[in-house]
């Protein structure tokens, strides 16, 4: 067992790393060897969702009049921070959630970018003025806070998806209740750290550590939670959503995705495997907008197929902090004797799938794909629909026509033309339909339409 620097992680609430009310601590291993202790993470109670929610209740006033600009400046500093540990922060991603280095720096460059496009709407916080209907009458509206929200988040994007929702939150007046994944509880604490050494008020962001449903149960159930945005499963994120929606809180869901890239006839063949291989398999095919059915027209589907293998042999299982690494192919677990001690799983392509089987229904999570047949256009985009899901689609095709029909008919909130089925731009609203997602989208500006509330005001004069 590898014993060095194993590290307690504690919750942080009203401006102090403080363990829980239980005592109680869970271990947080480094996937990639099982038998590595990163850290003894604190496991919370209600109690201390409660605690965390007494100070943000408390610092809401305080925040809330602090002017959006400022509250804006201190978020840019969190940013600036982050930039200058992002091989730190890159390298902790990597032990702790497994992904390869080269994701890891790209993720904290993601959260980077975040951050700052949120700081900056501090200075954008605007409202608008609407001509009345009466003489001597003035109707303007402006952005409110919601008041104490909560961020609750996954483990396979551990630094970026807590930092595209605690910046809006932030920045938008809030105060926060953060509750990250528990097994990725040292990346959360490393985020809390970066907006902590920025300068933010005491109460202001609250991290709890723990597991699951009690502890959301405590936040779901406590009215002064006013909003909770989550990023899960669907399974979780319809619970969450049935007991929050018995007192009026607000909530945005972010879940599951069974994401298809269509390939058509007059597709760059080669550029569309290497899409549907990168979808696939990269970040071990753990993501939510990761490609998990690639819908070919059989006119070109052998060709295709065999591309697609090959590129498969291309990538290589192993420690996300070896150098360069991709994974490799074909189901199961690695020969290699030195990955035994880790979760590795090889890519692996599935042929001929009907649509309708649970393999190409259900989300895996994994660096798994399925290669469906249709016969043109209609039976490709049928196939794509054909599933409860709805987070991000592709096709591959040069054909102006078949694009826009393509992007019409696709049931899925994030559409990609030409390029793999992956990722979003912080600028940019991020989020499904169907059951991939609910509520207001995230990042971009529509992350403060979730975080903030609009007030008209009627001025006779
Ligand atoms: C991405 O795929 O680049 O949990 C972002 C997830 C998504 C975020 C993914 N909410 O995988």
């Amino acid at each position: 067992m590898t014993q060095t620097a194993v590290l307690p992680v504690l919750n942080y609430i009203a401006g102090e790393w403080i363990g829980s009310s239980s005592g109680e601590t869970t271990e947080d291993r480094n996937p990639a060897r099982s038998d590595e202790i990163l850290g003894q993470a604190t496991a919370s109670t209600a109690e201390d969702v409660r605690r965390a929610i007494d100070a943000a209740e408390a610092a809401f006033r305080e925040w809330r009049a602090t002017p959006a600009p400022q509250r804006g400046d201190i978020v840019r500093k969190a940013a600036d921070l982050m930039e200058r540990r992002r091989d730190e922060l890159a390298r902790l991603l990597t032990q702790e959630e497994g992904k390869v280095l080269a994701e890891s720096l790209a993720e904290v460059d993601r959260a980077i970018a975040n951050v700052r496009f949120a700081a900056a709407q501090g200075t954008r916080m605007t409202g608008e003025t609407i001509p009345s209907a009466q003489r001597r009458t003035f109707i303007y509206t402006v952005r409110e806070p919601v008041g104490v929200v909560a961020c609750v988040t996954p483990w396979n994007f551990p630094i970026a998806i807590p930092a595209w929702k605690i910046a809006p939150a932030l920045v938008a007046g809030n105060t926060v209740i953060f509750k990250p994944a528990s097994l990725t509880p040292l990346c959360a604490a490393q985020v809390v750290q970066c907006f902590v050494d920025a300068g933010l008020p005491d109460g202001v962001l609250n991290m709890v550590l723990g597991v699951g449903e009690t502890l959301s149960r405590a936040i779901t159930s406590d009215d002064r939670v006013k909003a909770i945005s989550f990023t899960g499963s669907s399974a979780v994120g319809r619970r969450l959503y049935t007991q929050a929606a018995e007192r009026l809180c607000k909530v945005q869901l972010e879940m599951g995705g069974k994401n298809a890239v269509i390939v058509m006839d007059d597709a760059d063949l080669e550029k569309a495997a290497e899409s549907v291989a990168t979808g696939a398999f990269g970040a071990t095919g753990q993501r939510c907008t990761a490609t998990s059915r690639a819908v070919v027209v059989r006119s070109v589907l052998a060709e295709f197929t065999d591309l697609l293998a090959d590129k498969a042999e291309t990538w290589r299982a192993g420690d996300g902090l070896e150098a360069g690494a991709k994974v490799l192919r074909d189901g199961g677990t690695p020969t290699r004797r030195d990955l035994r001690a880790g979760y590795f799983v090889e890519p692996t392509i599935f042929s001929d799938v009907d649509p309708r089987a649970p393999l190409a229904q259900e989300e895996i999570f994994g660096p798994v794909v399925s290669v469906i047949p249709a016969d043109d256009l209609e039976s490709a985009l049928a196939a794509a629909n054909a599933v409860g899901y709805g987070l991000s689609s592709s096709i591959y095709t040069n054909d102006l026509g078949t694009a826009f029909r393509y992007a019409e008919e696709s049931q899925a909130g994030m559409l990609h033309v030409n390029i793999p089925t992956l990722g979003g731009e912080a600028q940019v609203p991020f989020g499904g339909v169907k059951d991939s997602g609910f509520g207001d989208r995230e990042c971009g500006t529509a992350a403060f339409d979730f975080f903030s509330e609009q007030r008209v005001v009627y001025v006779g004069y």
